[in-house]
C-alpha cells in the first residue's frame, strides 16, 4: 500500500452516494443541468493528471463542448501556469469572501475557462470540510457554467479527494505504465470503491513509451479491478510519451495548440470524443478505409 494513503473510512462525513447529480443533491441545488462533472485523479504525483486536464479541455472545446477546468489541487495548483495565466484571484479569494466564484473564473490559451485552486495558500491547503463544501457549492450554483467540468485532482489518497471523487458524476483514473503509478492507482480505486462500488470509473495510461503493450495493460488492470476490488473499470485509452508535453508546459502552450498533429493531441482527441460519446471518425481515404479493415480498426 502505498504511504501517501492517509485516509480512513470512518473519517467520511458526508453522505456517500454514487449518482452524477450527488454533490447537487447534497449541497441542494435544485435545478439539475446537463452537465458532466468529471474529476481527474491518480494517487501518484506526477502521472499527468494537469497536462490531461488542460489537453481534454482543450480537446472537448473543438469539439464543440463548454468547458471549465478547476484547479483542485488546492494550495498546489498549477492548471494556471499551463494555460499561459498568472492567476490573479484563486479560490482563496472566494473563502476570504473577497471575490465571488463567478469572479474567478479566468481565461487562458485557447479560451478554456478555468478557477484557480491557488499556489503556496496556506488556507486553501488547510481547507476544512465545510470550506470544501461551500467551495464545491459556489462552484455548482454558478450560472450556466459549462457542459463539462473538469476537477484536475491532486496527488494522494485523502479525505477530501475521495469526497470529492464521489461527488463527481465519473472519474478518470490516470496512471502510466509503472508499477509504482498503478499499485497508487490501484489504492485509490480501493479506497473510493470501499464507499462505492457503482461509481463510474475511467482508465487513462499516460506516458506510453511501448504502444503494443497499452492495450493489453489497460485490459489486464480493468480486469484486476474487477477481480479484486469488484467494480467496474473502463478503459479510455493510452497517451504516448511525449517530450513535447513537458516542453509545452515549458513554453506554457498546451500540446494540443502547440503540436495539434502529433500522435499523443490525436489520442486526447480520440480520449475526449469517447468522454462525450461522439464515435471517432473512420479514416476517409482509400487506403485508411483498407487499412481500417485490414487491422479491423
Ligand atoms: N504524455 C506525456 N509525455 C511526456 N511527458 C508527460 C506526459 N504527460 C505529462 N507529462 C509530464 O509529466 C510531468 C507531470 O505532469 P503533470 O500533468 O503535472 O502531472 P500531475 O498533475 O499528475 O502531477 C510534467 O513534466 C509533464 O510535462
Ligand atoms: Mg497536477
Amino acid at each position: 500500500m502505498s504511504k501517501q494513503v492517509i485516509y480512513r473510512q470512518s473519517e467520511v462525513k458526508y453522505p456517500v452516494a454514487d449518482q452524477a447529480q450527488n454533490l447537487r443533491d447534497l449541497i441542494g441545488v435544485s435545478q439539475p443541468r446537463a452537465m458532466k462533472l468529471i474529476t481527474i485523479a491518480s494517487g501518484k504525483g506526477g502521472v499527468g493528471k494537469s497536462s490531461l486536464s488542460v489537453n481534454l479541455a482543450l480537446a472537448l472545446t473543438k469539439l464543440g463542448q463548454r468547458v471549465l477546468v478547476v484547479d483542485a489541487d488546492f494550495g498546489l495548483a498549477n492548471v494556471d501556469i499551463m494555460l499561459g495565466v498568472n492567476a490573479r484571484y484563486n479560490l482563496s479569494h472566494v473563502l476570504r469572501n473577497e471575490r465571488q466564484m463567478s469572479e474567478i473564473i479566468q481565461e487562458g490559451h485557447g479560451g478554456i475557462r478555468f478557477i484557480s485552486g491557488g499556489s503556496g495558500v496556506i488556507e486553501l491547503l488547510r481547507m476544512n470540510d465545510d470550506q470544501l463544501l461551500s467551495v464545491m457549492q459556489g462552484i455548482l450554483t454558478l450560472r450556466d457554467p459549462a457542459d463539462v467540468i473538469l476537477f484536475d485532482l491532486g496527488a494522494g489518497i485523502n479525505e477530501h479527494i475521495v469526497r470529492l471523487i464521489l461527488s463527481s458524476g465519473e472519474t478518470i483514473i490516470v496512471t502510466t505504465p509503472e508499477p509504482t503509478a498503478i499499485m497508487d492507482a490501484y489504492a485509490l480505486i480501493k479506497t473510493v470503491s470501499r464507499e462505492s462500488l457503482k461509481h463510474p470509473l475511467r482508465l487513462i495510461l499516460n506516458k506510453v513509451e511501448d504502444t503494443r503493450e497499452s492495450t493489453t495493460m489497460i485490459k489486464g488492470f480493468c480486469e484486476l479491478v474487477k477481480n479484486h476490488i469488484g467494480s467496474e473499470i473502463t478503459g479510455l485509452g493510452h497517451v504516448n510519451y511525449d517530450e513535447d508535453m513537458s516542453g509545452a508546459i515549458k513554453r506554457q502552450m498546451p500540446l494540443l495548440l502547440s503540436k495539434p498533429n502529433s500522435v499523443a493531441s490525436g489520442q486526447i482527441m480520440d480520449i475526449a470524443r469517447s468522454l462525450i460519446d461522439i464515435p471517432t471518425p473512420q479514416p476517409t481515404s482509400k487506403m485508411g478505409r483498407l487499412f481500417a479493415k485490414l487491422f479491423g480498426a
